[in-house]
């Protein structure tokens, strides 16, 4: 292994973005494997982010920051961040251990899926900082690409693969585990969509969507909805790609729906839509049929409330939205590219690359 000869530690930067279900994953074949019950497909955002810095350290454990709340391998070896972290180690067949800090530009664990772009973040430093090399092509050299990086973030959590990628991306459960697929469908250029959350809480969801996940199989409504995705998938996706927003519009609200029908009739029943959800959607409703709100809306693992329009409709579904509801907090986001790695810090200048390619290749069992 090539010496480290530096003496301070290069730190490397990752800045994933969250992404918004259109076709949500509800429900797992396979817990250990992250094996999804369904193809899902997804629009990466661009302003909703995590992003996390990485840097090798000398300590033999890792330590994890996130507002300013410190865990290390030593306490918390049980942490899925330290599990994570071991799964990517292991996965290069590099040892090594980093120091992280983490940081989310919007509310955590309330349906803006800050485990998706927290997950991304998580996989895309460390791998950077193991490696020792930020780009892409230096990476996907040492036969890591970013289909193997999206693997490797959904294990942290199934929908943090499908941030790897911008534009809207698929996520495909295959035929068996290995044959899952994440790729990006239609590049971010294709539609200019905008994304226009409703805070109408930010209290943390009291069960997690992992739990519930699990809880699905047992509701009556979970096969039929199975059974149905496929021409939903296809529905959506035709929307998409001749840019059609009152059909994708009337998928993805029936989507989500019904994916918080199979949570509240699974066991146990998980109920994340509020009195004041209902009443907001119900209201959306009502607006757009009557010409004030041309938004379509999804719901993810929370009450809170996505907003789905045309980019130049944003302004007006934002103004509408803030005149009519006061006591809610809006976030505008809109369609991205994708997240990206870069070094930070004062040694920004020096040469990244503490491994070599050959060697890290030589090392990787993975590629
Ligand atoms: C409602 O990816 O958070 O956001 O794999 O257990 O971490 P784990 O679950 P997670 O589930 C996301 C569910 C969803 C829908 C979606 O993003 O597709």
């Amino acid at each position: 292994m090539t010496s480290h000869n530096q003496e301070q530690p290069v730190v490397f930067s990752a800045t994933a973005p969250s992404n918004i279900a259109l076709v949500k994953y509800w429900g797992k074949r396979n817990i250990q494997l992250q094996w999804p019950a369904n193809d899902s497909i997804s629009m990466t955002l661009s302003s909703s982010n995590t992003t996390t810095t990485a840097c090798r350290t000398e300590n033999n454990f890792d330590r994890f920051t996130m507002a300013n709340k410190t865990i290390t391998s030593l306490t918390n070896p049980d942490d899925k961040v330290f599990r994570h972290l071991n799964f990517i180690r292991s996965q290069l067949n590099l040892a090594g251990h980093l120091d992280l800090t983490t940081q989310n530009n919007f509310p955590t664990g309330c349906g803006i899926a800050s485990s998706a772009s927290g997950f991304a973040a998580l996989t895309l430093a460390a791998t950077a900082a193991l490696v020792g090399n930020p780009s892409w092509d230096a990476l996907e050299m040492a036969g890591v690409t970013r289909q193997t990086l999206a693997h490797w973030a959904r294990q942290g959590s199934g929908s943090a693969g499908r941030s790897v990628f911008g534009g809207f991306v698929q996520w495909t459960a295959g035929d068996h585990p290995e044959a899952q697929t994440i790729t990006e469908e239609l590049a971010p250029d294709h539609w200019n969509l905008s994304d226009v959350i409703v805070v109408l809480s930010d209290a943390q969801k009291h069960v997690s969507s992992s739990e519930a996940h699990l809880a699905a199989w047992a509701s009556p409504l979970f096969k039929p909805r199975l059974a149905g995705l496929p021409d939903r998938l296809a529905t959506v996706k035709k929307a998409l790609n001749e840019r059609d927003l009152a059909t994708l519009g009337r998928e993805i609200e029936v989507d989500a729906l019904e994916m918080h029908a199979v949570a509240m009739t699974g066991s146990p029943a998980v109920h994340y839509l509020t009195p004041d959800t209902l009443n907001f959607i119900s209201w959306v409703r009502t607006e757009r049929r009557a010409g004030h709100l041309p938004a379509w809306f999804t719901i993810d693992a929370g009450p809170n409330v996505h907003l789905i329009c045309r980019a130049e409709d944003a302004k007006i579904v934002a103004t509408h939205v803030e005149k009519n509801w006061p006591q809610s907090r809006l976030i505008q986001d809109q369609i991205g590219r994708g997240p990206q790695i870069t070094i930070v810090g004062p040694d920004k200048n020096r040469e990244p690359l503490r491994f070599s390619i050959p060697e890290l290749l030589e090392n990787n069992n993975h590629a």
